[in-house]
């Protein structure tokens, strides 16, 4: 059971072309017949009830639609789906609800209506401002068409506008990536996520990169374009709060951090995740099946699995060291602490009160810090152990197991009277 407030993640799976680099559980749908999007936003709604029903109501804070290209759904349908988050669930004024958008899918009328719902925070995915940056990544729209998108948002009167941008894409050189932050600020947006570019496998641009017809990303290169990203948005007042991302202050996104605090949310939508004290389950990926199993009186979920306490703790280190507020000294044991220690003469932590946050060399590397402090935990010793030592010994009485998790297992929230799968 939720114990305090709950996000809504609501997943939108339909976009008007696949970018070669992109692994989401999106597919390329014409929107422009309600024939293909009525049953899943149907679907969506029962899915929202069946959470109201499971949680009893309660207060949602934060609701996020995310994709796919969720700005191809009209902005009644964004709507009626708000109206049953509304019915279902306490949902006040000053709730976050976001929307991700695709430039070339907007337009002030559109923008004006979707706030007009309710809608008052828009992530755009502008990406890149340079046209060769754009055509690698299969994007369609034009570079201008992102900063247009943001002045109209701001004359439709939404709180918050955030850009994402994607550095390291092949053939974008340092000059590029400084001209797509250069223009990025130049919009005076709220808030800015930089991703450094994931190669997906099974993507087309992995199959590119493969066969030798595009470059693979270069660390070195990576890494600079991260500082040059801390210089240049700082420099512009946005200050870092997670690795990826910038904000003015006061203007971090609350969904986001709500998941990298280790919240509850419920994950609405086709291949929906969701987290509830520590039990986390996922839905059905593909579209049509996520609508016939709620279509059925079903739960739309495929499994579940529940966190041990060394799950939960080395989750909690792993999110936590990638924010700005930085982990607390007290979530670490004495041993992980002393070997935090290693981290702090070398200049990618620093001890702020008792706090350790990291340094700009200590977020490049944010994710093997961890891992090093976890290091003896079991479940790491586990992960790390080479092929031809003898197995570890159980634990002794008392000390906690790491479970075994199956995609069918049950979760285990004594409130929820249903099975998920
Ligand atoms: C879930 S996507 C969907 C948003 C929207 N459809 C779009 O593409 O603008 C959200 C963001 O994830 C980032 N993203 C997606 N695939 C990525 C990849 N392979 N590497 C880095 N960032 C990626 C992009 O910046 C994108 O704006
Ligand atoms: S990056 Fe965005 S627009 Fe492109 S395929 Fe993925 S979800 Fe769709």
């Amino acid at each position: 059971m939720s114990s305090g407030p709950l996000s809504l993640y609501i997943h939108i799976p339909w976009c008007s072309v696949r970018c070669g680099y992109c692994d989401f559980n999106t597919y390329v749908t014409d929107t422009s017949n309600s024939a293909n999007t009525a049953p899943y936003i149907e679907a969506v709604r029962k899915e929202i009830a069946l959470a109201s029903a499971t949680l009893k109501g309660g207060w949602v804070k934060t609701v996020y639609f995310g994709g796919g290209t969720p700005t191809l759904m009209s902005a009644v349908d964004m709507g009626r789906i708000l109206s049953t988050v509304r019915r279902s669930f306490d949902l006040d004024d000053s709730a976050e609800i976001t929307t991700e958008a695709n430039p070339e899918t907007l337009s002030p009328e559109y923008l004006e209506d979707v706030r007009g719902v309710g809608v008052n925070r828009l992530s755009l995915g502008m990406q890149s401002a340079v046209p060769h940056v754009l055509a690698t990544l299969d994007r369609v729209h034009t570079p201008g068409r992102a900063l247009e998108s943001v002045a109209w948002a701001r004359k439709a009167d939404f709180d918050q506008v955030s850009l994402d941008l994607i550095y390291g894409t092949p053939g974008e050189s340092m000059e590029d990536w400084e001209a797509t932050l250069v223009s990025a600020l130049a919009a005076k947006p709220d808030h800015v996520s930089a991703y450094s570019l994931i190669v997906e496998d099974g993507t087309p641009l992995a199959r590119r990169m493969a066969a030798g017809l595009l470059p693979y990303p270069d660390d070195d290169s990576l890494a600079d374009k991260y500082v040059l990203a801390e210089a240049l948005l700082s420099n512009g007042g946005l200050t870092w709060y997670e690795v990826s991302n910038w904000s003015k202050p006061n203007r971090e996104c609350k969904h986001n951090m709500n998941y990298w605090r280790s919240g509850d949310w419920w994950g609405i939508g086709a291949g929906a995740h969701s987290h509830l004290d520590g039990t986390r389950w996922w839905n059905y990926r593909r579209p049509a099946t996520y609508i016939s199993k709620l279509n059925e009186g079903k739960s739309p979920s495929q499994g579940s699995e529940t966190l041990t306490a060394d799950e939960r703790h080395e989750e909690k280190l792993m999110l936590k060291i990638r924010l700005g507020e930085g982990l607390s000294v007290a979530d670490l044991t004495d041993a992980e602490y002393a070997r935090a220690e290693d981290y702090l003469g070398s200049g990618h932590l620093v001890l702020t009160g008792s706090r350790l946050v990291c340094t700009v060399a200590g977020r490049l590397i944010a994710d093997k810090i961890v891992r090093d402090i976890l290091m003896a935990s079991p479940r790491m010793a586990r992960r790390e152990k080479p092929k031809d030592l003898p197995p570890i010994p159980p634990p002794p009485p008392g000390e906690p197991v790491v479970a075994e998790l199956t995609p069918e297992s049950t979760i285990r929230i004594s409130e929820v009277q249903w099975a998920h799968g």
